[in-house]
């Protein structure tokens, strides 16, 4: 009975662990950033502080995205309007180059690839923003959700596939 209550609580601990990392390597090659335990991360520098990659998403990329999808659904007519869209391009292109510390266990190209076009798109939506010139904020916008959606369908079997 003991044991098989210690073995119950081994399986609950293995299936939590592979859950919570999901399909990606808590150890990326190449990171600079470090993957200690949560609770040990205290060194100077940079440092992962969320592992989970849904988690990430939900609240780094998410709301990020919903907020430029009102800001992006007409064109601003004040700078407080452009400021808005300046804000979130810019915290979804930062954003993306935190996607280079988070790499799959495979096709790890393709990841590199879906994360950089994103940035590059983020970039000039930022750019745009900046000159207040909205055609080209559109094509950046659309152009940056076509490569943030082919990463969804790549790695998450078309899921999340987000709308302009
Ligand atoms: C390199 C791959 C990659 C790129 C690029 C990428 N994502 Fe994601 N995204 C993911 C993965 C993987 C998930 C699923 C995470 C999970 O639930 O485990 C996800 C999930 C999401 C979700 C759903 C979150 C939820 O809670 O259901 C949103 C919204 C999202 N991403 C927004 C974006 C936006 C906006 C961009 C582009 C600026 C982007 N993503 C770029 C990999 C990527």
């Amino acid at each position: 009975m003991k044991t098989s209550a210690s073995l119950l609580v081994l399986a609950g601990f293995f299936v939590s662990a592979v859950c919570l990392n999901g399909p990606f390597s808590d150890r990326p090659a190449g990171s600079i950033l470090s993957a200690a335990p949560l609770s040990a991360r205290t060194a100077e520098g940079p440092e992962i502080v969320e592992d989970s990659m849904h988690e990430f998403m939900e609240y780094v990329f998410q709301p990020t995205y919903r907020r430029l999808k009102v800001s992006m659904a007409g064109e601003p007519n004040d700078s407080k309007g452009w400021k808005a869209v300046k804000s979130d391009s810019l915290i979804l292109a930062e954003s993306c180059n935190l996607l280079f510390a988070r790499l799959p266990e495979e096709n790890t190209d393709d990841w590199v690839h879906h994360a950089t076009a994103s940035r590059v798109d983020g970039a000039a939506l930022y750019q745009a923003a900046r000159a207040k010139d909205f055609v080209k904020a559109t094509s950046a916008y659309k152009s940056m959700l076509n490569n943030c959606n082919a990463c969804h369908r790549q790695f998450e079997n078309g899921k999340h596939i987000l709308e302009p």
